[in-house]
């Protein structure tokens, strides 16, 4: 077991992911799927993402929670290439990837589900899903898209309808689906309960604990803090781009001051709670 695992700055939280785990449970690199290791990244030249150090473990789900402008989707874009690190380190299974595209990073095993709508609206579900596994050549393609569609039988039933005339969930499961096409073995997805009804948000939930289980790492962002706290593993939260907490999901969903930490901020003071009971 690592003893050398202190090393995070960040005093003011509870930071217990590095700290020493009780037997059978450890910190070996085998357990960590991701590690920003002081990570700096931003816009030009504003820095986003503050010496940022995180650590995500293999096959469970992690949240990224936050006020907005956090930085949390800066994490994600820095992870899938669409941001270069100015400082610091992002490993994949321990390897360096800083600076890497997205095209090798997709070949590496990381699908990105950004923010908002990213189908193409008007060609059908077959034509989006054919698509989304252009790197993967015509026929294996042609062989995995039934078992996506397994996993969305609504979708499936409009297989040859345009993806603009999908409802909003069933376009995010397409989406999902479409990342799934190329069997990743990380799962990036922002905010993927945005415009969706609360049913439709525990599918998309549902299948993301399933593929957690078959072993996909999934790193998400949501706002919709206590459901996705229900269904995850770890929670991450980043508050000027820097990590402020790092829980286990349940001992965060239990804890009494829940509603102060994730109404306005990690730190905000107590706000009137706008939240029903
Ligand atoms: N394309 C961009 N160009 C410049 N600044 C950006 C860009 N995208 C985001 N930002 C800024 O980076 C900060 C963090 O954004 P983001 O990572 O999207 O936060 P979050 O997802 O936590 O709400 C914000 O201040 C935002 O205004
Ligand atoms: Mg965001």
């Amino acid at each position: 077991m690592s003893a050398a695992a202190n090393s995070n700055t960040d005093t003011s939280a509870n930071t217990d992911t590095n700290a020493a785990t009780p037997a059978g449970r450890s910190n070996d690199v085998s357990d960590i799927c991701i590690e920003f290791d002081k990570v700096l990244a931003g816009y030009k030249d504003f820095m986003i993402l503050n010496n940022l150090s995180l650590k995500v473990k293999r096959g469970k789900i992690t949240l990224l929670l936050g006020p907005n402008g956090a930085g949390k989707s800066t994490v994600l874009k820095t992870l899938f290439g669409l941001l270069t690190p100015r400082q610091g380190r992002v490993l994949l299974d321990g390897v360096d990837i800083s600076g890497s595209d997205p095209k090798s990073l997709l070949a590496k095993g990381i699908a990105f589900v950004p923010q908002g709508r990213n189908l193409f609206p008007q060609l059908t579900v077959m034509e989006n899903l054919e698509l989304g596994g252009i790197t993967l050549g015509q026929k294996t393609t042609r062989e995995r898209i039934p078992e996506i569609l397994k996993l969305f039988p609504r979708v499936s039933q409009r297989i040859n309808s345009q993806a603009s005339a999908l409802s909003g969930g069933e376009q995010k499961q397409l989406e999902v689906g479409r990342a799934l096409l190329l069997r990743p073995k990380v799962l990036l997805i922002d905010e993927p309960s945005i415009g969706l009804s609360p049913i439709v948000v525990q599918d998309v939930f549902r299948l993301l604990r399933k593929l957690a289980d078959e072993g996909t790492t999934v790193l998400m962002v949501e706002q919709n803090v206590k459901s996705a706290l229900k269904m995850a593993d770890e929670a991450i939260a980043l508050e000027s781009g820097r990590l402020v907490l790092h829980r286990k999901a349940d001992e965060l969903l239990a804890d009494p001051n829940i509603e102060r930490l994730f109404l306005g901020g990690a730190h905000a003071p107590a706000a009137p709670a706008p939240v029903a009971a």
